[in-house]
């Protein structure tokens, strides 16, 4: 049995949950964010900016290729991006650790990564078990304060929208899961109120629903959020919108897909394309590991992909690699990039139009 408590979770969730994200709160309130990050994000700047220099000239070429959706080119494509980030990961942040500091930092580094299958990237995975893992995260999320770094990564791409005279700007949230960021994000932004409306998307219908039937039960409008399925590699289909988001996924997906799909949003979305997701960090691993231990009580999927996906998320250099080595049509511009790191451990890439 994976999870030997789950008939006990009615009784246990209620009584265990707030002690646990308030206890998780309290860890926070102290630690801020992973220790010594700053520091070496520093050496894996300068390893940034060489790997672009390298790459960019091989990549730019095939753009209008890829976004015109040439099977050869999109091949050719992610091949050069994943040299890009096998380079930046490992030569060009070794060579670029100057102090002991940075080379112990890197190679820390080198033993973290690893990137194996979460358990729910399984479709045949079992359902009960899926669902509960999916609750635990968003439990997780709570604990952690994971949608307020979300909700400041998206906030400055709906007040360009605002503030170029969109009174309701669209935000299509892509590969949304079970949706429970997009109906937080349609309330946090004035769903209710009239003030955005929210398409929460996905490849998998039956996710959505878990979404349609929470919005339901919160008396939110169709017209505050809707359920579209939608590949988030092909947004040919949905013309102009105001803002395009993606959240906690982008770390399922290879760096070649992160790219296309950041071309793909940042070419839809007038006022903005936002991807954010966990990065990649030591202290991070085992921080979220004992927290997935406690608010899972036993759920070994649960404790198992989390510990997974934090070995296999994207830092903000190579997240911001991934950004600057997306396709672009034929003449269209270079663009402009804003990025980040928001605490306690997120990082995200915004296209500014
Ligand atoms: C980690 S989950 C989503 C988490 C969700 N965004 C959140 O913040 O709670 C990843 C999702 O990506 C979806 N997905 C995978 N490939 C996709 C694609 N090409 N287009 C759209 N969705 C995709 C999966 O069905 C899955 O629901």
């Amino acid at each position: 049995m994976l999870d030997p408590l789950l008939p006990l979770a009615p009784v246990l969730d209620p009584i265990l949950d707030p002690l646990t994200i308030r206890a998780t709160r309290a860890v926070q309130r102290v630690l801020r964010g992973p220790p010594f990050r700053a520091e070496h994000a520093r050496s894996r700047e300068r390893a940034l900016a060489e790997v672009l220099e390298r790459y960019r000239p091989e990549a730019e070429p095939l753009g209008p290729g890829v976004r015109a959706r040439d099977r050869a080119a999109i091949l050719h494509f992610e091949s050069i991006v994943e040299r890009a980030i096998l380079d930046l990961r490992g030569h060009a942040e070794r060579q670029a650790a100057v102090t002991r500091f940075e080379r112990a930092a890197h190679a820390i580094d080198r033993v973290v990564y690893k990137n194996t299958p979460e358990w729910l990237d399984d479709p045949s995975f079992d359902v009960r078990l899926r669902v509960r893992s999916l609750d635990r995260l968003d439990r997780m999320n709570e604990g952690i304060g994971a949608y307020d770094a979300f909700f400041a990564a998206i906030e400055p791409a709906i007040e360009r929208a605002r503030a170029a005279g969109v009174e309701r700007p669209t935000v299509v949230d892509l590969a949304s899961g079970h949706a429970m960021f997009a109906v937080a994000l349609a309330l946090r932004f004035g769903g209710r109120e009239g003030r955005v409306r929210v398409i929460a998307t996905d490849l998998a219908p039956e996710y959505l629903e878990i979404g349609r039937a929470h919005a339901r039960k919160l008396a939110l409008r169709d017209d505050a959020i809707s359920f579209v399925k939608q590949d988030a590699l092909d947004l040919s289909n949905l013309g102009a919108v105001d803002v395009v988001t993606c959240t906690q996924t982008i770390h399922h997906f290879p760096p070649g897909m992160v790219s296309r799909l950041f071309a793909e949003a940042s070419t839809v979305a007038r006022h903005g394309a936002v991807l954010v997701d966990g990065e990649r960090n030591p202290f991070a691993v085992v921080l979220i590991t004992g927290i997935a231990a406690a608010l899972g009580r036993g759920s070994v999927p649960f404790l198992h992909d989390a510990f997974v996906s934090m070995r296999r998320m994207y830092t903000e250099q190579e997240l911001a690699l991934l950004a600057e080595l997306a396709p672009r049509k034929e003449g269209e511009p270079r663009r402009t990039i804003e990025r980040g790191w928001l605490s306690p451990g997120h990082i995200f890439v915004r296209s500014v139009s």
